[in-house]
This record gives C-alpha cells, sequence and structure tokens, in this order.
C-alpha cells in the first residue's frame, strides 16, 4: 500500500486528490477487500437522467470476479456488470462527475471522502472491535477455512477458485461456518455413520452443501439431506447443482414448510427462515423425533402487532424497543415449548452482530425426560398473561413418529391449544 492509504487508516480528515482516491480504492480492489463503493448526492443531479447515487460491488458473474453498479436514477434502479477492468474506468469517471461523496466498504473499515474544492476530504473509521487473536483462533477452527480452495463454495459463489472468500460473501461465509460449528459442538462424529436432516427454508442452501461436503466427504459419514423452500427457483436449481456435483443423498423439495411430508429426521436445521417459518421448521423437528434442531430465526412479526400490555406501555411505544422486544419474546416462547417438549436449550448469538442483525441462534437438543407437562402448562398461562397468541403454541401439538399425538393437556383459555384434540 502507498503511504497515503497506511495513513488513512487513522480517523483524521486528511485532503487527498482525485487520483489519490482512485489509487485507494483500486488498491483496496486488487486486493478484494472492496465490499462496496457508493457515490452519493449528486449535487447538479437535477437532469432526470443524472443518478443521485451509485452502488458498486463484486460478484462472481458466470464463476469469475466481477462487479455489478447500481444507478438510483429518482424512482428507477438500474443495474450494469463489468468486468474488472471496465470497473476500474467507470470509478475513474465517476471520481471525476458531481458527486459529493465517496463512501468506501471493507470487511473492516469505511472510508469517507466528501468532495471539497482542493479535492477530498477523507476519513475512515475502523470497525476492528475484536482483539486480533480470537479472530485469529476462530479463523482456525473454521470447518472451511478462507484461502482454502473448496469447489463447493465455488460454486455458490462464496470463494473463487482459489479459496479467497468473494468480499461480498464474507458475511454469508462467516455464518454458514458458524453455523456448521454449532453442529460440530453436537454432533458424536467418531460414532455417527448416518444423519438425516432436514434444512427448513434452505434459501440458495448454502448451509445444505457446506453441510453435505464436510460431513460425507471429510467425516465419511452417509448424509441425507432435504433442502425444503417454496421457491420452485431456487430449489430447482439447487437440485440442478446437487446433481452436477453428484452429491447424491440431497434432494431439494418446493414447498411450504408447514406441510413438508417429513418421516424420520435426525436434525432439523433453519437459518434465517422468515417469520413463523421458523417455528414450522421447530414443529417438524419435534414432530419428526429430531434429536438436534438449530434455528436461527430470522424477521419477527406475529407478536409485534399483540404486544400491548399497558405495564409494558413505555417500551412499547418506541417502534425499535417494540419490534426488538417482539423478537425476543418470540424465540422466549419458542425456547419454553422446546423445554416443553423435552429438549434443553442453549440461546446464544452464533456470529457477531457486525456480520447479521439476526445472529440469535435456538439449539435444542432432545433429552431422555420426554414431555413436560407443567412446562407445557407454564407456556400456556405466560401467553394467556401477556396477553398473546404465539404462533408456536397455536398449532396442533406435536405428534410422534408413529402418528401419535405426544400428549392431551386440558385447558380453557387458549382455545387452539391441545385441548382442541
Ligand atoms: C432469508 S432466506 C434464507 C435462506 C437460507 N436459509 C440462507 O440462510 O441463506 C429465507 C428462505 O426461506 C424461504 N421460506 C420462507 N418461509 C417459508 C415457508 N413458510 N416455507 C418454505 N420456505 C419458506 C424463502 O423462500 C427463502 O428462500
Amino acid at each position: 500500500m502507498t503511504e497515503l492509504s497506511e495513513n488513512l487508516t487513522t480517523r483524521i480528515p486528511k485532503l487527498t486528490s482525485k487520483s489519490e482516491l482512485l489509487d485507494l480504492i483500486l488498491q483496496l480492489t486488487h486486493r478484494q477487500e472492496l465490499i462496496f463503493l457508493v457515490f452519493s448526492q449528486n449535487s447538479k443531479s437535477s437532469g432526470d437522467s443524472d443518478p443521485q447515487k451509485i452502488k458498486i460491488q463484486p460478484f462472481l458473474w458466470k464463476s469469475k470476479p466481477a462487479f455489478q453498479s447500481t444507478h438510483y436514477i429518482g424512482k428507477k434502479i438500474a443495474h450494469f456488470n463489468y468486468t474488472p477492468s471496465q470497473m476500474e474506468k467507470v470509478v475513474s469517471e465517476t471520481i471525476s462527475q458531481a458527486f459529493a461523496q465517496v463512501t468506501i466498504q471493507t470487511s473492516n473499515e469505511r472510508f469517507v471522502a466528501v468532495r471539497k474544492k482542493e479535492g477530498f476530504l477523507l476519513s475512515s473509521n475502523s470497525l476492528k472491535l475484536k482483539p486480533a487473536p480470537l479472530e485469529h483462533n476462530r479463523m482456525k477452527e473454521h470447518i472451511f477455512p478462507d484461502g482454502s480452495p473448496s469447489p463447493v463454495l465455488h460454486a455458490l459463489g462464496i470463494m473463487d477458485e482459489k479459496g479467497r472468500v468473494i468480499p461480498s460473501a464474507r458475511d454469508k461465509f462467516t455464518q454458514m461456518n458458524r453455523f456448521l460449528e454449532m453442529i460440530r459442538d453436537l454432533l458424536p462424529l467418531d460414532s455417527l455413520s448416518q444423519l438425516r436432516v432436514a434444512d427448513f427454508g434452505c434459501g440458495k442452501a448454502y448451509l445444505s452443501f457446506a453441510l453435505y461436503e464436510w460431513l460425507s466427504k471429510n467425516k465419511k459419514m452417509e448424509i441425507l439431506l432435504t433442502g425444503v423452500d417454496f421457491n420452485p427457483e431456487l430449489t430447482q436449481a439447487n437440485q440442478a447443482l446437487a446433481d452436477r456435483l453428484a452429491y447424491t443423498g440431497m434432494k431439494f423439495v418446493h414447498g411450504e414448510i408447514a406441510s413438508f411430508d417429513a418421516k424420520e429426521l435426525d436434525m432439523a436445521l433453519c437459518l434465517h427462515a422468515c417469520d413463523t417459518a421458523t417455528d414450522d421448521a421447530i414443529l417438524q423437528g419435534v414432530k419428526t423425533g429430531c434429536k438436534w434442531i438449530l434455528a436461527a430465526p430470522c424477521c419477527q412479526h406475529e407478536l409485534y402487532a399483540q404486544i400491548k400490555m399497558p405495564f409494558l406501555k413505555p417500551l412499547w411505544k418506541h417502534g425499535i424497543l417494540k419490534e426488538k422486544f417482539a423478537s425476543l419474546l418470540t424465540d422466549a416462547f419458542r425456547a419454553q415449548f422446546l423445554e416443553a417438549m423435552g429438549y434443553k436449550v442453549q440461546i446464544m448469538e452464533f456470529v457477531d452482530s457486525r456480520h447479521s442483525p439476526k445472529n440469535i441462534l435456538i439449539r435444542a437438543v432432545k433429552t431422555q425426560q420426554g414431555i413436560q407437562q407443567n412446562k407445557w402448562l407454564d407456556c400456556l398461562k405466560w401467553a394467556e398473561e401477556l396477553g398473546v397468541k404465539p404462533y408456536i403454541l397455536s398449532q396442533q401439538p406435536p405428534i410422534n413418529n408413529r402418528g401419535r399425538f405426544l400428549f392431551v393437556v386440558k385447558c380453557r383459555k387458549v382455545p387452539t391449544s391441545p385441548c382442541d384434540i
């Protein structure tokens, strides 16, 4: 790096020329550190065709490094794709235009360059919040280390062919690795010869493919993995990739999680399925007798509208607090429900919040205790006291894998509970 860019790690704003700024951007790009670049507040954008903002970010285009720019023009958005050399030209031209500010984001630093008459006033904020040794140790523990080529992660657009993580996929890479580590902590890897897994709300199935690769190739375990998603384009594309990789134990099913006809499963996974889809995944896990259930919830809306308790008014009159409280309450009910179903439950942050704000993981392991009727009744009572009806309590009660209801309780006040049976 030039002297300029080394100095930039300080927070002191520094007057910088246009060519120095371009040099910094190109160096970050060549070192694959750039996550995105935003040119904003175009002061002369009175014309209808001038973008007010341009965002440029790296991505894999037909398995090759490329860049996409997104132009925000009034209410319209336009996308353009570039090769790396085209992108350099575009950045060089765009810097010369009248954008008032340039924001440059890397995985650990954000630079902001504000246009002045004499050049750009450049400042930076380091996002390196964690001490280095911890990060280093975590890196070492990763199941898929950065820098180690992995054909499957390359095919998924997470790594390039040399094993370098694509900057824009860094968060996904970290989430996937940490989720696998959470699984590794649970599984008796030396004694387990087969694992039947469902990944509910699998999306592009980064987690499914990584898990399959790790267990079947490295641990020589038979793994039968079903990915479930109601987006048929995704399940078709995933199946095509599984076929191409000859992952014969993988299949993808298009449909609602709740109506998935699961037989016996050992493990239910759910990474950021939306709203009550997480509950459906947990319910499927319990119904199919899963030993292990791991769910990282996503957006949670269902209790938001129900939180009206007068004694919590100072909390719910602020939207953001209400939203966070609704999420925490939903997860507390999920944990309590799982305990009632005989699971030992841990709630943890599986990644740092800078990799995902949705970083709570519900990790449940089935115990020998069986159903805890008192805990189930506690759940119902707690919901009643709070005046809410959490989805997880309002569904048909779990049935065991012989089709029998696990238990029936008598209760009066929650009509959609097991007393309906
Ligand atoms: C935010 S994406 C997460 C995808 C993936 N698990 C990941 O972490 O990359 C949520 C996925 O869940 C799927 N989904 C949401 N609700 C669902 C439901 N009720 N049944 C099936 N799929 C659902 C969506 O189609 C989407 O692909």
